[in-house]
C-alpha cells in the first residue's frame, strides 16, 4: 500500500476527482485500520517525532499516564505530556541521551490505585530509518504480585530446611553442656574432697560448647538475612581479572595452576559486583580445599542463548553422586570444620540475581560450578542495534 501511495503521488496532477476520491477512501479505511489495531491493544503507546514529538498514542495511554488533555498532545515533548514526575524524568533523561530502555518498572497511580508498569523506550524504525521513537507501557501488577509471591513461598520453604538444620546442629552442643553440668555437680555433692581441676575441666567444655553454639546462631542469623543486592551494569570479565589477581598468590602457594578462558565481547550483565564476588571466592575456596595436594583451576566465561556463563573447574577430588544435590543444602558438609552454609549463601545470592547455578562433576576427576547470568534485554538490543561497542571488552 505504501509505494502504491508513493507512486500515485508522484501522478496525482494527473489523476481525475474520482481516482482522488478512490485513494483519499482508501487512504482512509488504512488509518481506520491502524487506528482500531492502536485501540485493540492493552497497553499504552506513544509514538513520537524524530524531535520527540507527540504523533500519535492510544486511549489506554491516556489511563496509564494520566496524560494532561488541556492544550492537546500532539506536537507535544514526550515528557511534557506524563503526569508522573519520575516517569517524565526518566522519558526524557532516555531520550535526551540517544539511549534504550526495555522494561523499567514504575509504580503510578492509577485512578487511585496503585499499579505497576513496565515501560520500554525504543527508536521507531522503518528500513534502517528512524522515523521516532515508540514508547509501551504494560500493565505488570498482577505478574510481579505472583512473581513476589512465589519468592515467599520459596523462602519460606528454605527456612524450614534451615530450622530444621539449627535444631539438629544445637542438638549436640547441647547435649554435651548437659552432661558436663550433671557431671560438675556429681563433683560438687560428692563425699569425698572436690577436686577444682576436674570442675574447671567441665566448666571449659561447657564455655566451648556455648560459644559453638552461639557460632550457629550467627551463622544460621547471616544465612537467613535477605541479601539486598545493588546490581550495576559490568562486564563480567573485568571482574573475574581482579578476583584472579586477589588469590593469585594463595594459588601458588597451593600448586594451583591456573588457567583463564575468558571470552571477549561479552554482553555486560546487571550484578551486584560485591555480593557475586563474595559468591565466586566462595566456590573457589571449596575447589582449593578440593585439590589439597594441588591441581588445576579453570575459570571460563561465554555467552550461551540469552545468558552470560562463568564455568568454575577444579581437578581435585569431586562430589559423590549422591551429594550432588545436597551441597547447597544448609548446613550439609563432608568437612571436619565446615559450616555447610558456604554454598547456601552463594545460592541465595545467584538466586537474587535472577541467575541460575548448576554443578557437574565425576568424582575423584574434579567438579565444575557453571552460573548463568542473564542478559538484559536492554543489552541484547543494543547489541543488535550495532550500538553495543562499549560492552564489548
Ligand atoms: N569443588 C568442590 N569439590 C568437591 N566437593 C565440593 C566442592 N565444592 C563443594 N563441595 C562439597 O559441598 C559441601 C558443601 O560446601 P559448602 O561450601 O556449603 O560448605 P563447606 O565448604 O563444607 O563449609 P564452609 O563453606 O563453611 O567452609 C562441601 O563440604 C563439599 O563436600
Ligand atoms: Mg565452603
Amino acid at each position: 500500500m505504501r509505494s502504491f501511495l508513493y507512486k500515485a503521488l508522484t501522478k496525482l496532477d494527473k489523476l481525475d476527482k474520482r481516482q482522488i476520491h478512490s485513494l483519499v477512501y482508501d487512504l482512509a479505511r488504512e488509518n481506520e485500520r491502524f487506528e482500531s489495531l492502536m485501540e485493540a491493544t492493552v497497553d499504552s503507546l506513544i509514538l513520537t517525532d524524530t524531535e520527540h514529538r507527540v504523533t500519535l498514542y492510544n486511549h489506554i495511554s491516556e489511563k496509564f499516564l494520566l496524560l494532561s488533555r488541556l492544550h492537546g498532545l500532539y506536537g507535544r515533548k514526550i515528557w511534557t505530556v506524563i503526569a508522573d514526575k519520575d516517569l517524565a524524568a526518566f522519558v526524557r533523561q532516555t531520550l535526551e541521551a540517544g539511549e534504550i530502555a526495555m522494561n523499567r518498572d514504575f509504580v503510578l497511580e492509577v485512578k487511585g490505585e496503585k499499579r505497576m508498569l513496565s515501560a520500554t523506550l525504543l527508536p521507531l524504525t522503518l528500513n534502517d530509518k528512524v522515523l521516532g521513537d515508540l514508547f509501551y507501557m504494560t500493565d505488570v501488577t498482577r505478574l510481579r504480585t505472583q512473581e513476589a509471591r512465589l519468592r515467599r513461598a520459596e523462602t519460606l520453604a528454605s527456612l524450614t530446611t534451615m530450622t530444621a538444620g539449627v535444631a539438629h546442629e544445637i542438638k549436640n552442643p547441647l547435649g554435651a553442656i548437659g552432661i558436663h553440668i550433671q557431671l560438675i555437680k556429681k563433683a560438687l555433692l560428692g563425699k569425698t574432697s572436690i577436686d577444682p581441676g576436674l570442675i574447671l575441666k567441665n566448666i571449659d567444655v561447657v564455655s566451648e560448647e556455648v560459644e559453638r553454639l552461639n557460632k550457629i546462631v550467627v551463622d544460621f542469623l547471616f544465612a537467613v538475612r535477605p541479601v539486598n543486592i545493588k546490581p550495576e551494569r559490568i562486564n563480567l570479565n573485568s571482574l573475574m581479572r581482579e578476583i584472579l589477581d586477589f588469590i593469585k598468590v594463595e594459588l601458588t602457594e597451593n600448586k594451583i595452576k591456573l588457567e583463564e578462558k575468558l571470552t571477549r565481547h561479552l554482553p555486560k550483565i546487571f550484578i551486584d559486583s560485591k555480593a557475586i564476588r563474595q559468591a565466586i571466592l566462595n566456590i573457589i575456596k571449596n575447589a582449593l580445599a578440593a585439590m589439597p595436594e594441588g591441581g588445576t583451576l579453570t575459570i571460563a566465561t561465554g555467552k550461551k542463548d540469552d545468558c552470560v556463563r562463568l564455568v568454575i573447574s577444579d581437578t581435585g577430588m569431586g562430589i559423590a553422586q549422591e551429594n550432588l544435590d545436597k551441597i547447597f543444602e544448609p548446613y550439609f558438609t563432608t568437612k571436619e570444620f565446615g559450616s555447610g552454609l558456604g554454598l547456601t549463601n552463594v545460592f541465595k545470592i545467584i538466586k537474587e540475581h535472577k541467575a541460575d547455578i548448576s554443578v557437574d562433576s565425576q568424582p575423584g576427576r574434579g567438579a565444575s560450578f557453571i552460573i548463568s547470568f542473564p542478559v538484559p534485554e536492554s543489552e541484547q538490543q543494543l547489541l543488535e542495534y550495532g550500538l553495543g561497542r562499549e560492552a564489548e571488552q
